[in-house]
């Protein structure tokens, strides 16, 4: 029986949450610790549904994973090839990353295509065609991709047409076994990405502009085991101050970057939040909401993983809100939603149109994916009376237990 959310909303969040590290960054980091047969220790690695699906494929490949206290553990030494099917490979998109480090550590791979899911088709295409320039031969039968690099990976220069999170982190996870230098041209420059570049180079590897779009990575050198600290999880800490405005309440999320935080901050700035930020903490508090516009972008643009979230955030705002969806096809499944609970919002040519402002009333709705789970729950919370929101294992995926960290900032919130 699939849990659900039961709350009673109307009440503005006050108090200080503490974030998680991110789960985006601790994803590759588990792909990484198979790229040697040292230990790699992650602290602070959050519970986590998809986390836990990556560890599972990393144990079909004969890694061994490990929570020690606060710490998940990964080492590859017994690590060999296997096959990862699709019921595996279906939990979280990240289990594209083992190509690269199944070709690496063995010369071959045997992956199911990740699935596709509620945002949009989610092509590979790019990590196919930079692996392929790196000398892997890639077919796809039954659904799998099967890759081999009889000769082992060679350096290659490389550019991306998209700065793909996904792409830049495998093919720089694969540079590092190719002997020579490796060019990754318009890389993405998440955070994470750059998280996982200071792993490897945490591990032994030599890489260049680390965080930057140009990427030059020295591979061939072997790769032991570290600690590493993943960086916070800056969705978590969007979500929570999202959650704390558009209940017109005060909250001091801790334990976060604020840099990697700038175009969230900007915009509540922009909307009529008061905004202050420390070293490692942010705190907001709202009074009145204006209507803004919000484009995503590729980092440091607007994240595609918090329009939804400011979504509902948008609904209690006086005026008229556009979101414009420039990374993914589909981003807007979570508006059908809202509307459930009385949101005013239009979606037309990948852009969100909400008038904000009429008060929401408590409704039944469903989590379609993590970040539209949580702008479903946000909008609960700003709702009157009670709501139900099913579907909750898609919220779990992405955020470790919500729901207490949300009660302890006031919100009525059960899991049932
Ligand atoms: C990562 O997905 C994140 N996931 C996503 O978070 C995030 O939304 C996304 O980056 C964008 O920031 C993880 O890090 C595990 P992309 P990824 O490759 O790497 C196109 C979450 O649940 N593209 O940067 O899959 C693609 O279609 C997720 O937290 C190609 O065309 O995203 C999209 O339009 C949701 N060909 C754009 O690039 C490719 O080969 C950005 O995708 C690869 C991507």
């Amino acid at each position: 029986m699939s849990e659900m959310f039961v709350v009673r909303g109307g009440v503005p969040l006050h108090g200080t949450a503490e974030v998680c590290a991110a789960k985006n960054a601790v994803l590759p980091a588990i792909a990484a610790g198979l790229l040697t047969e040292g230990t790699v220790r992650l602290r602070g690695a959050p519970h986590l549904l998809d986390v836990e699906a990556m560890g599972a494929l990393a144990e079909k490949l004969g890694g061994k994973v490990a929570r020690e206290g606060e710490e998940l553990t990964v080492s590859g030494a017994k690590a060999a090839p296997a096959r990862l099917g699709y019921e595996l490979c279906a939990r979280t998109r990240a289990s594209v990353l083992l190509l690269s480090v199944c070709l690496a550590r063995f010369g071959k791979a045997d992956i199911a295509m990740p699935g596709g899911c509620a945002i949009g088709s989610r092509p590979v295409d790019l990590h196919l065609k930079g692996l392929a320039r790196m000398g892997a031969q890639i077919r796809t039968e039954h659904g799998c991709l099967c890759a081999e690099a009889p000769q082992g990976l060679r350096p290659a220069s490389l550019y991306l047409d998209v700065p793909s999170v996904g792409a830049t982190e495998n093919l720089m996870m694969a540079a590092t076994a190719a002997p020579g230098t490796t060019v990754i041209a318009n890389a993405a420059t998440e955070p994470e990405v750059e998280d996982l570049a200071r792993l490897l180079v945490g591990m032994g590897a030599d890489i260049e502009n680390a965080g930057t779009d140009r990427l030059v990575i020295h591979g061939g050198r072997p790769l032991h085991g570290t600690t590493h600290a993943p960086i916070p999880d800056r969705m978590e800490a969007g979500t929570l101050l999202a959650a704390a405005v558009a209940t017109r309440g005060s909250v001091r999320v801790t334990g976060v970057e604020p840099a990697h935080l700038l175009p969230v901050t900007a915009k509540l700035r922009e909307c009529g939040c008061s905004v202050m930020e420390c070293a490692d903490s942010i705190a907001v508090s709202a009074k009145e909401l204006r209507a803004v516009e919000i484009r995503t972008m590729p980092y440091p643009g607007f994240p595609t993983d918090l329009q939804a979230p400011m979504a509902a955030v948008c609904c209690t705002a006086d005026g008229v809100s556009l979101i414009e969806e420039t990374i993914f096809e589909n981003r807007f499944s979570y508006a059908d939603e809202l509307k459930r609970f009385g949101a005013n919002i239009r979606v037309k040519d990948g852009s969100a149109i909400i008038r904000g402002g009429a008060p929401l009333s408590g409704a039944g709705a469903r989590a379609l994916d993590l970040r539209g789970g949580a702008a479903a729950l946000i909008a609960a919370l700003c709702a009157s009376g009670t709501s139900r929101i099913l579907g909750v294992e898609q919220i779990d995926r992405g955020y470790e237990r919500l729901e207490r960290k949300l009660s302890a900032l006031g919100a009525r919130v059960w899991r049932v």
